[in-house]
């Protein structure tokens, strides 16, 4: 499937929150900087002069570093041109005096004392010009309380400026007023960034900001602001300031970050994306509702795969409370690895971190199994002690069949009629995984790298995966080579794979079947 691509998408990423306070911000901040030296009043008052003529020419409020064309080609004309005045006008015109009129570059560059570095009369000195910003510095998604002192903002930033740049962030919280104290003191504190997406990111990559602070900066509970000031880079004071969170007088319950926690088991989707089937997204949902039993709930993020179909087979689920589908279309302005998924999987990390006590991550085509027999609460018991444990999967073919013909395969559900494993073994494959998220800051799409604890990957014998793979993207009938049932043991192989009867999934469906039924009623869809 081919990633839609965003055209860099980033000017309009701030959105209309955050645009208002950072402009004021960086005006004030600039006008007490006219007077450094040249150079820096290249670097600062160019993007302030932009700011000028966007508030001057829109009503729609762009954000505060995206220049509009038609203001700035004043200045556009030949960059050779050795009118010194005309080099000079960006700066002259973003001095804080200047009102409106566009091009008058004839007042005199504020010029450094010492150091005259840079000599604008200099016939060989060239000027780069910079129009529109490609990529935004911050894009939120969602902003999160992590615990009594601990804060995650999770969003998407530009990727070459983190790659290759110095942004860094800072956090304050703006305590609200209230009668035992009228006038609060802001408190600061340092972030910390993580990017998790291990180097997938296209123009944008995932950024999960960690803000903590010395102790509850709202301990009193009248309620505030988290801010975030997000800073361009380490060699620029420049930088843009927007509330990430708001907290209510009285919002704060320290009882919501220690167990019990509302469920056992939370399940944290990937993007669904493309053609998805509505049969195989009927029995997973089915399934998995069985497996994790009563006390667990399934979050899938639509990114434009819920089609009518899929919405109906997930309505009846949604009702009974079992299953949220959060719209993320949004991120398609935003062009990054498969639609987004390291940021829908870290938003939903950070805002379910205390909703339960395991939270599992993997995909729609992929059914959890217990290979021995052991209910799912006994094989957590034993994994209890740690912090993270990565699944191993039993790959599946979608295309081959058992051919009988006393049965209607057609109506069978899919991991009903995918009976044959791929036999080869010792090969790496991905593998999912499942984490206490209270111990995680971040997470990935087959493990987590940040975590507090340890991690297993020795659980094959205790929980694994079918992994019946793309079956979820095809509509039709998806088993096309028929073959007859193999004798115990025996292997047939297929498009050069060699695969075992494996009927474990199989012998489930009659159960989860009833399940259904008894849960939501029986379906339409059967
Ligand atoms: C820029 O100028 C061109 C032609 O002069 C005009 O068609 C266009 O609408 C202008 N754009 C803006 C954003 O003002
Ligand atoms: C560039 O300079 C030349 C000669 O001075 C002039 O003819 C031309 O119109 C200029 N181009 C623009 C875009 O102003
Ligand atoms: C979904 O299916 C329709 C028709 O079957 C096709 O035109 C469309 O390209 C498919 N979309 C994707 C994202 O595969
Ligand atoms: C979840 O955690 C609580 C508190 O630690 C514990 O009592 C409960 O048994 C756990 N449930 C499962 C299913 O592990
Ligand atoms: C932020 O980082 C600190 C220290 O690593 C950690 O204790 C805290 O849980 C993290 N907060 C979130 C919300 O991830
Ligand atoms: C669903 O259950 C009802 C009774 O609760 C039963 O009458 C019906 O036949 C069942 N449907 C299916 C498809 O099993």
């Amino acid at each position: 499937m081919k990633k839609k691509d965003a055209g860099g998408g980033g000017g309009g990423g701030g959105g209309g929150a955050f645009v208002a306070a950072p402009c004021v911000d960086i005006k004030l901040f600039v006008a007490s900087l006219a007077f450094l030296t040249l150079f820096v009043a290249l670097w600062q008052l160019q993007p302030y002069g932009s700011l000028l003529a966007a508030a001057r020419s829109s009503a729609s409020a762009p954000p505060c570093a995206l220049p509009l064309a038609n203001n700035t080609k004043v200045h556009s004309a030949n960059s050779t041109s050795s009118d010194a005045a005309t080099k000079t006008a960006p700066v002259a015109t973003s001095a804080p005096a200047i009102p409106a009129a566009a091009a008058a570059p004839k007042r005199p560059v504020p010029r450094p004392s010492g150091s005259a570095a840079v000599r604008p009369e200099d016939p060989n000195k060239r000027v780069l010009r910079p129009y529109g910003s490609a990529a935004a510095l911050f894009v939120q998604m969602g902003a999160y309380r992590g615990g009594p002192r601990t804060f995650a903002i999770v969003g998407l930033a530009s990727k070459p400026t983190h790659v290759f740049g110095t942004p860094y962030f800072k956090c304050e919280w703006q305590p609200n007023p209230s009668a035992a104290d009228p006038a609060p003191r802001a408190v600061r504190t340092k972030a910390y960034k993580i990017l998790p997406d291990w180097g997938y990111g296209r123009v944008y990559t995932t950024v999960v900001v960690n803000c903590t602070f010395p102790s509850n900066p709202n301990a009193a509970n009248a309620g505030g602001r988290l801010l975030v000031h997000a800073y361009h880079s380490t060699a620029s004071r420049r930088y843009e300031r927007f509330v990430a969170l708001e907290e209510a007088p009285g919002a704060y319950d320290e009882a919501a970050f220690s167990p019990p926690f509302q469920y056992d088991y939370l399940y944290c989707g990937s993007s669904l994306y493309g053609n998805l089937s509505a049969d195989r997204m009927r029995e997973w949902v089915a399934y998995h509702a069985h497996f994790f039993g009563p006390r667990s709930h399934f979050v899938f993020h639509d990114a434009g795969g819920v089609s009518p179909e899929v919405r109906a087979v997930l309505e009846p689920w949604i009702r009974a409370g079992r299953v949220t589908v959060q719209d993320v279309r949004a991120q398609a302005e935003f062009d990054s690895y498969y639609y987004n998924q390291f940021l829908v999987v870290n938003d939903c990390l950070h805002r379910y971190r205390h909703a339960a006590n395991w939270t599992f991550f993997f995909d729609v085509d992929e059914y959890l199994y217990l290979p021995n027999g052991q209910a799912l609460d006994q094989v957590l018991g034993r994994l209890s002690g740690y912090t993270q444990f990565t699944i191993e999967q039993n790959p599946m073919s979608t295309k081959l069949c058992v051919k009988n013909p006393r049965n209607d395969y057609s109506r069978e559900w899919g991991f009903e009629k995918f009976v044959f494993r791929n036999s080869i073994t010792r090969v790496r494959r991905d593998r999912k995984y499942a984490i206490q998220a209270r111990n995680a800051y971040a997470t990935g799409v087959h493990m987590s790298q940040n975590i507090y604890g340890r991690s297993t990957h020795k659980t094959e014998a205790l929980i694994r995966y079918y992994h019946y793979h793309n079956s979820i993207n095809v509509l039709g009938e998806p088993c096309q080579e028929f073959v007859p049932r193999p004798g115990s043991g025996r292997k047939v192989t297929f498009e050069g794979v060699p695969y075992v009867y494996d009927d474990a999934m199989k012998r489930l469906a009659g159960e989860v079947r009833r399940f259904e039924n008894e849960t939501i009623g029986s379906s339409s869809l059967t």
